[in-house]
Order: C-alpha cells, then sequence, then structure tokens
C-alpha cells in the first residue's frame, strides 16, 4: 500500500522521564489532547514500587479519580487516550498493555497481529485484550527474555517482524531510566526539556512543557533519557534529527497548524482512505476482508443501505459500488423515512447501517426495524462500540480517526472505502467477479490515497498559511443559491456538495441529477446564477456536457469538475477545478474534494464557524 504523509491521529500518547513526578505530567499531556475524542485512558510509571500501571474506560477525569484511590509514582511514565479500533472500549483493551516486564501504548494499526498473536500463543503467552498492540508487549518482552542488552535493541527487534503503522512508546523495568519510542506512517515527537524529556504523539500535549521538539521521521526508533535522546533506525544505524523551536498557539497545535479542523480533516482523507484499507484490501487476491465477518451471502436477495445525511449519499454511491461488482440488488433508504414505513424486508437481506457517529436515532431506529424484521443488519461506522454496531450483527469500522469538524469529511471518503470493500467482498463470494478482475480493481484502489494527496495539493498547495479557493470564495460568497450537477456516481456527489456548501456558508443550495434539470430546476437558471457540474472524463461525460451547455445557454456561471488534461471543457465552463484522470468507480473520492474545499472557502469568507457551524449537532440522537 503506498505510504501517504502523515498519519492520523487516533490515540493520544505522551511519556515523560525526568526530575518532577511522572503521573501529574501525563495527566497534563494528555488532556491537551482531549479535544480529539477518545473512549479510554490509562497511565503507566515505574517508581519504587517497579512497574504500575492504571487504566479506566470513559474520560480523562476516570482516570484521575482512579489515580486518587490508586495512586502511582516514579519519574519516568507513559499515558494513552484511546480511540478504538480493534476491540470495543473496555479497561482490559485500553492502554498501555503490559507483558512482563514491558508496558506499550500504540497509535495505528498492526496488519498481522494474528499471525503474531497465533505464534505467541503457540509458545505459551497468554492474552488479556482483544487489541492488536498487546502483541508489542509480549514481542518485546521475549527479546529482553532473550538477552537483549537494551530496551532499544528489544524494540527494534520486533519492530523487524511487525507489518503495519504505529507510534509506540515503550517502558520496561529492567531498564528503569529509559522510554524507546518509534514511529512509522503515525506521528511522534520528542520534546527536550531542562534536564527532561518528553515523547508525545501530537506537539499540544507538550507546549506548556516545551518549544524544543523533535519531529520523528518514518522507521525512527529513539531512546530517550532524561538528559539525552539517541535516534537510530530500525537497523540500529544512529541518525540525527534537529531540534526545533515550535511557535505554534496550543490552539493552533491542536490543529497541526490548519486554521480549522474541517480543513485539517480535508486533508486528512487519503491516510483516512489508506488506513480503512489497510489489512483489508487484498490487491493480490483481488479480494476483500471484513475482519472475519461472516455475510449471509448464500441465498442473498439484496442489499438495503439505510443512512442519514451526508452518509446516506455515501450510501447512494455504495449502491452503484455493490450493484456493478456483485450484481446483486441494492436500495438505499433514509434511515428516518424507512424506519416509519412499515418496510418490505427480512430474511435474505441484507441491511446495511451506514453512520459515522454511530449514534444517530434515525439509523438505530432502522437497524432495529431491519433486525426485527428478520434481515441480517451489518453496521459500518467511525466509533467502536457505539450505539448502531451495538445494535447490529456485524460492525465493520471505517478508520478515519475522530472527526470534529461538524461538516463531515473525512469519515464520507472513509465510508465510501469501506463500502468498496464490501462491494468486492460480495461479489468475490457470489463467484461473480473473477480473480483477475478483482486485482484490477483491487489495484486501483490501493492507488487512490496517494491520487487523493495529488487532487488536494494541486487544489490548495500551502493550506496552513494560504486559505484556499479564495479568489473564487471572494466572488460567490454573498450568492443566495447555487445548483449542483452530476451524472451516475457523481450524482451523490453533486448532492454531497450542495449539503456542505449549506450546512457551513447557509447559502441554499441544491443537488441534482444532471438528467433531470430539464425536468423543472432549469428555470431557476439566470444570469449569473452558480452552476456547479461534476463532469470527469468516463461514462455519461458527452450527457453531462450537455446538461452543462442548456445551463450556459441561459446565462448560469458554470464551475465545472473537470479531469486533469481535459481541454474541451475549457470551451464549456468559466471556472475549472481539475481532478486527476480515474476509474468511474474511483472518481467520487475525487470529484467531492474540490466541493468540500469551496464550501469551506465560502464559509470562511462569510465569516462563518466551519467547525460548529450553526443549528447542527455532529451526531443527531434525536428522533
Ligand atoms: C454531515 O456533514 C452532517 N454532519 C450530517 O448530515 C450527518 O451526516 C448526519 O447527521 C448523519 O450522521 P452520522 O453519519 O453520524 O449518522
Amino acid at each position: 500500500m503506498p505510504v501517504v504523509k502523515s498519519a492520523l491521529h487516533m490515540c493520544g500518547i505522551v511519556g515523560y522521564v525526568g526530575p518532577k513526578d511522572a503521573v501529574p505530567v501525563l495527566v497534563r499531556g494528555l488532556s491537551r489532547l482531549e479535544y480529539r475524542g477518545y473512549d479510554s485512558a490509562g497511565v503507566a510509571a515505574i517508581g519504587k514500587n517497579g512497574l504500575r500501571v492504571v487504566r479506566r474506560p470513559g474520560k480523562l477525569s476516570v482516570l484521575v479519580a482512579a489515580l486518587e484511590s490508586e495512586p502511582i509514582e516514579g519519574h519516568i511514565g507513559i499515558g494513552h487516550t484511546r480511540w478504538a479500533t480493534h476491540g470495543r472500549p473496555s479497561e482490559d483493551n485500553a492502554h498501555p498493555h503490559t507483558a512482563g516486564s514491558v508496558t506499550v501504548v500504540h497509535n495505528g494499526i498492526i496488519e498481522n497481529h494474528l499471525t503474531l498473536r497465533g505464534e505467541l500463543e503457540a509458545h505459551g503467552r497468554r492474552f488479556s485484550s482483544e487489541t492488536d498492540t498487546e502483541v508489542f508487549a509480549h514481542l518485546i518482552d521475549q527479546e529482553i527474555a532473550g538477552g537483549a542488552k537494551s530496551l532499544g535493541d528489544a524494540v527494534r527487534a520486533t519492530l523487524r517482524r511487525v507489518e503495519g503503522t504505529y507510534a509506540i512508546v515503550v517502558l520496561s523495568d529492567k531498564f528503569p531510566g529509559d522510554i524507546v519510542a518509534a514511529r512509522n506512517a503515525s506521528p511522534l515527537v520528542v520534546g527536550i526539556g531542562d534536564g527532561e524529556s518528553f515523547v508525545a504523539s501530537d506537539v499540544p500535549a507538550l507546549l506548556d512543557q516545551t518549544r524544543k521538539i523533535i519531529f520523528l521521521e518514518e522507521g525512527d526508533v529513539a531512546e530517550v533519557r532524561a538528559t539525552s535522546c539517541t535516534i537510530t533506525d530500525r537497523a540500529g544505524h544512529a541518525l540525527s534529527r534537529p531540534v526545533e523551536e515550535v511557535t505554534w498557539s496550543a490552539a493552533l497545535a491542536e490543529k497541526d497548524g490548519y486554521p480549522h479542523f474541517m480543513l485539517k480533516e480535508i486533508f486528512e482523507q487519503p491516510r483516512a482512505v489508506a488506513d480503512t484499507l489497510r489489512g483489508r484490501l487484498l490487491p493480490d487476491a483481488g479480494d476483500a476482508l471484513l475482519d472475519g465477518i461472516q455475510l449471509p451471502v448464500a441465498g442473498l436477495n439484496r442489499v438495503v443501505l439505510l443512512a442519514c445525511g451526508t452518509s446516506y449519499y455515501a450510501a447512494l454511491v455504495g449502491k452503484f459500488l455493490i450493484e456493478s461488482l456483485a450484481r446483486v440488488p441494492c436500495e438505499v433508504d433514509l434511515a428516518s423515512e424507512f424506519r416509519n414505513r412499515d418496510p418490505v424486508i427480512g430474511v435474505g437481506d441484507i441491511a446495511v447501517a451506514i453512520s459515522q457517529s454511530g449514534e444517530t436515532a434515525d439509523t438505530l431506529g432502522a437497524v432495529r426495524e431491519a433486525r426485527a424484521r428478520g434481515a441480517y443488519v451489518l453496521a459500518i461506522t467511525n466509533v467502536v462500540g457505539s450505539a448502531i454496531a451495538r445494535a447490529s450483527q456485524g460492525s465493520f469500522y471505517t478508520r478515519a480517526g475522530p472527526e470534529i469538524g461538524v461538516a463531515s469529511t473525512k469519515c464520507f471518503t472513509a465510508q465510501l472505502a469501506a463500502l468498496s470493500l464490501l462491494a468486492l467482498h460480495l461479489g468475490r463470494r457470489r463467484g461473480l467477479m473473477t480473480e483477475a478482475a478483482g486485482q484490477r480493481w483491487a489495484s486501483s484502489l490501493a492507488a487512490l490515497p496517494e491520487k487523493m494527496t495529488h487532487c488536494l495539493e494541486a487544489l490548495a498547495p500551502a493550506p496552513k498559511t494560504e486559505p484556499p479557493l479564495q479568489a473564487l470564495a471572494a466572488r460567490f460568497r454573498d450568492r443566495r443559491d447555487f445548483l449542483f450537477l452530476g451524472r451516475g456516481m457523481n450524482y451523490p456527489i453533486a448532492l454531497e456538495g450542495a449539503l456542505k456548501l449549506k450546512e457551513i456558508s447557509y447559502i441554499h443550495a441544491e443537488g441534482y441529477a444532471a438528467g433531470e434539470m430539464k425536468h423543472g430546476p432549469i428555470a431557476l437558471i439566470e444570469k449569473d446564477l452558480p452552476v456547479l457540474v461534476v463532469v470527469p472524463r468516463g461514462p455519461g461525460y458527452e450527457k453531462v456536457m450537455s446538461n452543462l451547455q442548456e445551463a450556459r445557454a441561459r446565462d448560469g456561471t458554470i464551475i465545472a469538475v473537470a479531469t486533469d488534461g481535459d481541454t474541451d471543457i475549457e470551451r464549456q465552463a468559466e471556472i475549472i477545478l481539475r481532478i486527476p484522470d480515474a476509474e468511474a468507480f474511483l472518481q467520487p473520492f475525487l470529484t467531492v474534494l474540490p466541493l468540500q474545499l469551496l464550501a469551506y472557502a465560502i464559509a470562511i469568507a462569510r465569516g462563518n464557524d466551519v467547525d460548529q457551524p450553526r443549528n447542527l449537532a455532529k451526531s443527531v440522537t434525536v428522533e
């Protein structure tokens, strides 16, 4: 899988070694990372009583209360806030994970954790959690038991056996003065203090302690002591990394230097898609795994996708994918309508509930309705252990990490990735897709995150310092109406573009199937009405172009989302937002990007709070 630049900040990590009592430093660092969302927390320290660990599900305040009744002390420690990917939120699954003399905190995904776990259990190791992370603790402890000369050596030997992404921080009471930190496609920094050192998954955790920061690179292994930090690669070769002076405010640091969470999350999409595909997409086999979920494929009548809002538009794209790859009838229903309609559904049907939060009341109600009528219910959600996941027979998680901006962006494209995996999985198991076809499809999907990165960087080369698309935003910020048009798989993208503009810029916008325009909305078109047309090269291109010309003929201002290298569009559209060339089934992952950026640009040009827009909540738990 091509490595996309920086990984997703799912879990929060901190570490400290120095003269102070470590636990208060750790808890304060974790509190600086709370904004990102988490479901459990824990700390470990090595003191006069050796290595001690306290973990609790729930908010940091629960952990703090536990530490009052179960105090631990020491001048070296690590801490963690967890965003579950493997294993539901619980004390056993909370980090740090311990095996023998070793305790570990981790952010990322170990792809071969099941294989390694099998090998360790075969050697008599006993596991106490459902997490992939616990494998690290056992492997490092095994290396130490096997005679490793230093904690660094034990960690390096372990990393040579692990596949996947990780930021890990390790302690062992066999090496009580050392913290070892290692990164692979997951962010990790070291903070240099006066006679003390810090480690963290993100700068905000350290800003009120030090501004001298070492940003670890891919493959780095740092051995951190109170007054020193040595960095090597996984083979043990010495490396040097600059100590940088960070000048960001705490608020800016929380957004990784982006002015808003929404923009940060737009740029996290390549990673969210890569992580959601990781360990599940099998390009060589032309297949996709669903984390061991056994769907009732034999005797399958149809698939019914249920969702609300942006997740509903992802479902509309999912319908195309599932029908074209698995050749099974696929219906899409608004959850709020489905649950109040006495729906016809039952045994032989698979209902798929799609929800970023996993808590949306209408979707939860639809899940219960479908299940009560005998359908198998699969949840696709971004929150492990959420209500919709618990109410469903199977839960397949997107791995977008916490989404702070109310306007959903990275969870939308992560949902498209999950639906692509589901379509491929069904297509292969219904025997309607050959291995060769599966391989072609899967390798195109595997190359997608890099295409998304190129697309975003071309549209907004310096998002942290220059707001994107400002010339366009200035031109359209005072418009009262917008029309969005698309065909086929890009029709739902037109709907999503209109929703994004509505929910953060408060401008009236309508998404429409381009072929439907002449049946009514064409009456809306007048001089200078902005008409955004999603018209990439591919199936239906000619038809969309004729719809575009109908709008242009009535003096609409045409903004086209078009493919790199398409010169025909230059004679038809006044404004062109380019995307890389891609197969039709991949286009929605790309065509949505300029629409998200345009909505963001217009909203900030109007001075709106794009992260917390008016009248909206991140998850709608009322019916
Ligand atoms: C999208 O930006 C909105 N926040 C909203 O439409 C949202 O998609 C809808 O409320 C569904 O939420 P869910 O995915 O958490 O179920």
